[in-house]
């Protein structure tokens, strides 16, 4: 996975593909010139939906070189690291409102040589991530309340986004700045002007009739940074 590069990575979320015809949409996808693969692992806890595990990744690894940013909305990510890492995760992800220490799971990510990403649910104060600005490599801005694909994007995102630009920006660091949910190419514009640098999108991409066109769609709605 690359540094931060000035510029918008669109990151299609493979939850709303059709999963009998998984490498297919992803073919199509990388194609249209996604950046990324966005794979959302749900636990039941978490949020109250299941979704994939370490298997499908694993699987995705040998099929793509896109790289594989997992989003990990589950109530004890620390178990879980290493089996991700191994399947092959360039990104890990990990919720500052799960139950494991926040700090010794993004090291032991680290550890094990996978890029390291924090997110906040749409409630949560992004003072939280002041302190953790050493330890990662993306901050993930959710802009729905995790769990479906498909929702509608909550208008109160981008005062949340513009606040997280802020603490990277005074950081100095090279953070990523991604959002998640409702992405579609009317939302992209408010978004990347609040300062991200990363968009996932799933249902605009993979509930099209054209998903290629959607996700360039998308591209051409971000204006560059
Ligand atoms: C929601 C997931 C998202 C989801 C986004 O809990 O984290 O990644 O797939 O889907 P859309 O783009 O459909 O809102
Ligand atoms: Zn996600």
């Amino acid at each position: 996975m690359p540094s931060v590069n000035g510029k918008i990575n669109i990151a299609p979320s493979i939850l709303s593909a059709d999963l009998c015809q998984l490498g297919d949409e992803v073919t199509r996808v990388q194609k249209a010139g996604a950046d990324w693969l966005h794979v959302d692992i749900m636990d039941g806890h978490f949020v109250p939906n299941l979704s994939f595990g370490p298997a499908l990744v694993r699987s995705l690894r040998k099929f793509t070189d896109l790289p594989l940013d997992v989003h990990l909305m589950v109530e004890h990510p620390l178990q879980f690291v290493e089996p991700f890492a191994k399947a092959g995760a360039d990104l890990l992800t990990i919720h500052v409102e799960a139950k494991d220490d926040v700090l010794q799971t993004l090291r032991a990510i680290k550890a094990l040589g996978v890029k390291t990403g924090v997110s906040i649910k749409p409630d949560t104060n992004p003072n939280v991530l002041q302190t953790l600005t050493d330890e990662i490599d993306l901050v993930l801005v959710m802009s729905v309340y995790p769990g479906f694909g498909g929702q509608a994007f909550l208008e109160g995102a981008p005062a949340q986004i513009k606040e997280v630009r802020n603490i990277i920006n005074a950081s100095g660091k090279k953070i990523w700045l991604e959002v998640d949910g409702g992405i579609n190419a009317q939302t992209a514009p408010a978004v990347i002007a609040a300062g991200a640098d990363a968009l996932v999108a799933g249902h605009a991409i993979f509930s099209s009739a054209d998903p290629a066109l959607a996700l360039k769609q998308i591209k051409q709605a971000s204006p560059a940074i």
